[in-house]
This record gives C-alpha cells, structure tokens and sequence, in this order.
C-alpha cells in the first residue's frame, strides 16, 4: 500500500453522527466525522452525500470553508461514480448500512469507516463481511470506545494484572428506549442493537486478549426478562449472563424504562476494582484498610490519572490514518464489529421467541 500526504475523504449520511453532533457544545470535540476528519491534516474532504437536502446544504456551507471545492451529491451512487476515494465514511441510518456499505465496497476506496452497528442482523453483516473480502476493502466499525483513552487504560490496568484475577463484570445500559420489538426489526430502533452494541462491544474490548479472538462472550443465558406492562411483545428490560476466558461471571444489563441516560461497566478482580462509563472514572485497589486493623479494603488507585481529553473520534480518524501508512492495524475492525452483532443476536433470538 502506497503512502499518501493526504488522503481524499467522502461522508455518506452528513446527519447527527456524519456533522451536527459536531456542534453540541458540551460533548468533547471532534463530535462528528466531519469534524473528526476536518481536524486531521492527513485527510481532505473533497465528496459528501445524503438524500435529505437541508441536511446535505448545510454540511456544503460548512465544509465549503475547509475545502471551496467541495462536491455534494443526493445519493450515495451519484457520488461513488463521480470519482475514487481513499476513504469513504458510512454515517446513514441503521436501515441503509447494508444498501450504503455494499454499493461504498464495490467502488473499492482504501478505506471504509462504517457507523456502528455492522448492519440491522448478522445475515446482512454477513453479507458485507462477504463484500469486503471479495473486494479487498478494509472496514473500520466506529465502536468509539475502543479508541477511547479512558477505556485504553482500564484495558490496561486489567491486562497489566492490576486488577489481579477478573471475578465478575456488570455492565449496564440505561435509558427511555424500548429494549426490543420485532416491530422494529426492520429500522433497528431499539437500544439492545442501538446502544447495546457500544456495551457489548466495550465488554469484548476490556475481556479480549487479541481483537481477532472470536467468541469472547459465551455460554449466554438470560437470567431476566420484564416485558411492557401494556404491549406484551415490547421487552423493557433484560440480563444477559455470559463466561469468558479471562472472567467466568460476566453480566449485562439493558433497560429501556430509565428517564436518563446511563452507561457504565463495573469490573470486580481479586486487587481492585474499575468503574468506568458515560462520566464514570473510578480506579480502586486493596490497601490496608483505614477502618479495621488486618482488614485490606479498596481505596482510590492514586497512580490513575483520568485523561483530560478521552479522543474518542480523532484518535479513530488517526487509526485511519495510521493504517493507510501501513503504521498500525485497525482497531475496530469487521471481525469485532461482527463478534458484537453475534452477541446481540444471540439475544435478540431468545427475546423474540
Ligand atoms: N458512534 C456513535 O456514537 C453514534 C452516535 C450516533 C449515531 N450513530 C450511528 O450512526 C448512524 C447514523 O445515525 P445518526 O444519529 O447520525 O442519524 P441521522 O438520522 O441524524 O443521520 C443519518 C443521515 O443519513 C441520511 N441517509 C439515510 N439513508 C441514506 C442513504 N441511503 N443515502 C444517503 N443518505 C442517507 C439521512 O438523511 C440523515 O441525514 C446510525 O448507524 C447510528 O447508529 C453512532
């Protein structure tokens, strides 16, 4: 693979996650790939597309600043035969990943960055999977937190030993979404596939020993379902228990009856413990305990610093970067992507019968 000083780039779906998340003022920036890809030096944004106008203009005023000679296209097959890209970023809603991915594949760019999840099931991820080998394009799947610095260092700690043998992990999803319905299998608007691929994923982050190990999560079983009280076939909440190899007890939890928004992972090992999630940083190890004397309790690990800036996004653009040079591996990759669709599947199977 040749080195380039500067890579083209194309947006597919300039939406929340493709621009206007980029805008909201208290998340950290970069927000959006728009953002993401404009603040890296490597990469020039010549093409974006998306079939609803207000949303496509607006992405051309403001892209047009960075780049006078910017291209807009309303769909995603008028702007993958005007020209060749390096990079072709997928940001379209759930419904379109497999449609969108497909067609982005065949037009052979160096590099896709696809949205999470991979697609609405596992028969269409497969069939992108397929796609990509066939034509050689290497897929990067934005599951932010793997490029995260704050879940690099639990990774870290727990890989360093720190945290001694992993006994038990729970992880919780909370919010106003519906957990499942097949109605909605068709749009994928429901939080087990929208949300819970980011804590699934995040769980196979901090439990992999190689981001090419297949079924990190097994033997599933649920240990809690709760359906609607009005609308049997809606679930609002469900346990999902799994082993692994490096932690026998491992939980996950979704519950869509939640008036905010909660996302955390607590990891429970033999030396310590991390508590980590949406504003959740929390690294504890056995000292002494100050209450009882011969007691060890858990105490704050004052050797953890919490990162100032987490880098989700432009830590993913460099990885792009990094990969075109031939400097680095993808750090979420199809394959992960994939093993987290499999999980959820697995789920969603038990949910729907
Ligand atoms: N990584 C994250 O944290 C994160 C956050 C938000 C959304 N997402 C994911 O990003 C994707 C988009 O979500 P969003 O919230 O930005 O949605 P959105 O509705 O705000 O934006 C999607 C855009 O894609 C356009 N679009 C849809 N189908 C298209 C097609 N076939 N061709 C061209 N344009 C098309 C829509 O008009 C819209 O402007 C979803 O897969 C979602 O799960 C990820």
């Amino acid at each position: 693979m040749s080195t380039k000083s500067v890579y083209s780039a194309a947006i597919i779906g300039t939406g929340r996650i493709g621009f206007t998340l980029g805008f909201d003022k208290k998340r950290e920036k970069p927000a959006s790939h728009t953002m993401a890809l404009l603040e890296n030096k490597a990469i020039q944004i010549v093409a974006g597309c998306d079939t609803f106008e207000d949303n496509l203009n607006l992405w051309k005023r403001y892209v047009s600043r960075f780049n006078r000679a910017v291209e807009t296209y309303s769909t995603a097959d008028k702007l993958l035969s005007a020209q060749k890209y390096d990079i072709i970023v997928i940001a379209v809603n759930e419904d379109s990943h497999l449609e969108t991915a497909l067609k982005a594949i065949a037009a052979k760019p160096r590099l896709i960055i696809l949205e999470k999840p991979v697609a609405l099931n596992t028969a269409d991820g497969d069939k992108i999977v397929e796609a990509a080998e066939k034509y050689k394009v290497p897929v990067l799947v934005n599951h932010e937190r793997r490029f995260s610095e704050d879940y690099k260092i639990a990774k870290n700690y727990i890989d360093g030993g720190d945290l001694g043998k992993v006994m038990c992990v729970n992880a919780r999803l909370d919010s106003g979404l519906r957990v499942y319905t097949k109605e909605e299998e068709a749009t994928g608007a429901y939080s087990l596939l929208h949300d819970g691929t980011h804590l699934v994923d995040i769980v196979m982050f901090l439990l992999e020993n190689s981001s090419g190990e297949k079924a990190v999560l097994k033997n599933m079983k649920l240990t809690n379902i709760t359906k609607d009280e009005e609308k049997a076939d809606v679930v609002r909440n469900v346990t999902a228990h799994f082993t692994s190899k490096k932690c026998p007890d491992v939980n996950i939890s979704i519950s869509g009856r939640s008036r905010y928004f909660g996302f955390e992972v607590d990891v429970i090992g033999t030396e310590g413990r991390i508590k980590i999630g949406n504003g959740i940083f929390e690294f504890t190890k056995r000292t002494q305990s100050k209450l009882y004397t011969g007691f060890y309790s858990l105490a704050k690990d004052k050797k953890i610093r919490r990162p100032k800036k987490t880098r989700y996004f432009s830590n993913m653009v460099q990885n792009a970067v990094d990969f075109l040079n031939g400097n680095a591996e993808l750090k979420s990759t199809l394959q992960t992507g994939m093993n987290t669709l499999t999980v959820l599947e697995a789920i969603k199977q038990q949910l729907a019968k």
